[in-house]
């Protein structure tokens, strides 16, 4: 007579361990961490849309966490260029780098990255994707928006995304201005409903110099309504800015 069989108890998916690591993360240090759960399928495909298709780039990732972003640019690069996570928790970037071999993960802050790069022999990234939290830039000596101008190539790209139900609050308002300031061209792309909670998507080119005087009266910005009805595909879209 054969002993009876137990039945086998679901593992938990790697992904159920990066939600708990998140979660974690997120009770020990709400503010830096600055959400419950990690970023979207939807918004990560909006995020990395605009990653150089061709050549060899540099991208830099701000704010990695679980790496949600992380898997998705590289499977966007599939090898080509070099690609960078700069991550300020030290727990969340020793559990990224065994999975992510391909990736130079860095420990520190977001307002170190000219030093960062400059030590790693990089003179100029061709796109930024950021998960940082707003606060991260008003919390240096400097406003963040110019020092990411400023290890951007001319050509190159940064996007950040926020929260279409606080952009109209004093700390959104403060981060556009900084961002209007830093670069020609901002674009604000449609909510992705499908995110907790829904987000929404900057998407800033053509970084100023940091010598030039910005100009409101050059920068083009573009908003989304962004109570618009659901979405979740459509590219930044060219609708006249408000704020
Ligand atoms: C909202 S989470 C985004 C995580 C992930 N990118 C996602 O979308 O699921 C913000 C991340 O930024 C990191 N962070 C906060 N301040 C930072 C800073 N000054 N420099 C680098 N990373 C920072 C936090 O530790 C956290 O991993």
């Amino acid at each position: 007579m054969t002993a009876p069989v137990a039945p086998a108890q679901p593992q938990p998916s790697r992904a159920d361990g990066e939600r708990a690591l998140f979660a974690r993360e997120f009770l020990r240090s709400p503010l830096r961490t600055a959400s419950l759960v990690p970023s979207s399928a939807a918004l990560t495909a909006r995020m990395v849309a605009g990653l150089p298709a061709t050549g060899d780039p540099v991208v830099v990732e701000l704010g990695p966490g679980t790496g949600v972003f992380t898997t998705a640019i590289a499977e966007r690069l599939g090898g080509r260029g070099r690609q960078l996570a700069v991550e300020v928790n030290e727990r969340l970037a020793a559990a990224l780098r065994p999975r992510h071999p391909g990736v130079e993960v860095i420990t520190g802050a977001a307002a170190e990255l000219p030093r960062l790069l400059g030590e790693r022999g990089i003179d100029g990234a061709d796109a930024v994707v950021s998960g940082l939290p707003w606060t991260v830039y008003f919390d240096g000596p400097r406003p963040l928006a110019p020092i990411l101008a400023e290890v951007l190539a001319p050509g190159g790209v940064l996007t950040q995304f926020s929260y279409p139900w606080t952009a109209w609050t004093p700390p959104a308002r403060r981060q556009r201005a900084q961002l209007r300031a830093a670069f020609e061209e901002v674009l604000v792309t449609r909510t992705v409903w499908r995110n907790l909670p829904p987000a929404l998507v900057y998407v800033a080119r053509r970084p100023r110099p940091s010598s030039s005087p910005a100009s409101a009266a050059s920068t083009t910005v573009w908003e989304a309504a962004t109570a618009s009805s659901p979405s979740p595909d459509a590219s930044p879209v060219s609708a006249p800015a408000a704020g």
